[in-house]
């Protein structure tokens, strides 16, 4: 038994009160965040700073005394350690050097990669020695698909165009930016790990409306690469999985890609989830972030209704998808303080 219940629960025990984190935790909906932004100057630098980077890692522990800090930095810092070109626009979120096909591979290199993720190795350790006895340290990287798909496009969007464009054109060649992808995501996590990360998320934020056989290749097989590296190398590390969107390919994602733990987006059916899980499969997630801009006793009657349909698993609370900016502050401190409670005062 650990002193840090999240780590407990990804080992396949139920903790009466469920452990709770948030995605996002560290981000703009919080005055001290925007202060440390502002002194950085642009997010990458805020992300390339040790110091500051953990100051803002621990801000939301200190200020909700969650159960876990999650590594302050961003799935894009891979390709832009691979040497890609990365900007952060006001408004417009992040920009890339679109990598379009086989011919701009070239463009990246793993050579470089652990150097400049030193920085982000740094925080890692300065956050895992900062932390209270009880609070698990979260490291991540994004999944390959999702990763992929903002390279090649150059920027988010919801549609995957351009990833599909190439993904279905030219199988081969995709896969080769996914392998590229896998070794240095591989390098990227036990640097992570190696610094003290306890936990890893992938975050596979784009995994959504692919069709069935696009999702077994592009989606579930290069995340079982990746998690049977991790798990040959560093075995005892839970991974959590994030597959957003994968709707009825939940259970299937789960068994194949070899995760310990699935995180389940906001448009998840729960009792869907607990019968197509493998048993005593743990899970967090599923609170739609809205339900938190939204606040007071419609948001504990969403969280109960999260907390007791999940009773018979080993469970994280979480969100469905990250906080939004504009949520209010004293929204998030009542759900935290709500789930400190749990079960004694529920809704
Ligand atoms: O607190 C945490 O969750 C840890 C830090 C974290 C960030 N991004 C910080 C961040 C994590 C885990 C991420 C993951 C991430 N980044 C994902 C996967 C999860 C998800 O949200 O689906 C994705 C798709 C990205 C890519 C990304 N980064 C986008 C699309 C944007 C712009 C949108 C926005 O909110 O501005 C970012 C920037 C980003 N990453 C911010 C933060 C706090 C905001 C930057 C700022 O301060 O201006």
């Amino acid at each position: 038994m650990s002193p840090k219940p999240l780590l407990n629960v990804l080992q396949g025990q139920r903790e009466t009160r469920p452990p709770f984190w948030f995605m996002r935790q560290a981000g703009r909906y919080l005055a001290e965040y925007r202060a440390v932004r502002e002194k950085a100057g642009s997010f990458l630098d805020l992300v390339y700073a040790p110091d500051l980077a953990t100051e803002v890692t621990l801000q939301p522990v200190e200020r909700l005394n969650t159960d876990a800090a999650i590594l302050f930095s961003d799935i894009l810092i891979v390709p832009h350690a691979l040497g890609q070109d990365l900007d952060f626009r006001q408004g417009e979120g992040p920009v890339l050097d679109p990598i379009r096909s086989v011919k701009d591979l070239h463009r990246l290199s793993h050579q470089r990669l652990d150097d400049r993720a030193t920085p982000v190795y740094q925080t890692v350790r300065q956050v895992a020695g900062a932390l209270p006895d009880h609070v698990a340290l979260i490291g991540f990287c994004g999944g390959l698909w999702t990763v992929a798909s903002y390279m090649v496009a150059g920027r988010g969007g919801d549609d995957q165009a351009a990833a599909k464009a190439w993904a279905f054109s030219d199988p081969e060649g995709f896969d080769a930016l996914l392998r590229i992808l896998e070794d240095a995501s591989f390098t990227y996590l036990m640097g992570q790990i190696k610094a003290g990360a306890e936990v890893i998320q992938i975050f596979e934020s784009w995994a959504s409306n692919l069709p069935e056989p696009a999702f077994e290749r592009f989606v579930i097989e290069p995340t079982r690469r990746l998690v049977a590296r991790l798990k040959d190398t560093a075995g005892d590390v839970p991974i959590i999985g994030f597959p957003r969107g994968a709707g009825p390919l939940l259970g299937r994602f789960a068994e194949r890609s070899g995760v310990d733990a699935v995180s389940l987006d906001s448009g998840m059916v729960l009792s869907f989830a607990d019968e197509t899980l493998p048993k005593g499969l743990a899970v967090q997630g599923n609170l739609d972030p809205q339900y938190v801009v939204a606040g007071g006793a419609l948001m504990e009657k969403e969280a109960t209704r999260i907390l007791n349909a999940l009773s018979n698993r080993p469970h994280i609370f979480n969100l469905g998808h990250g906080f939004v900016p504009y949520t209010p502050v004293d929204h998030v401190e009542r759900l935290a303080a709500f789930l400190h409670g749990w079960p004694d005062q529920a809704a």
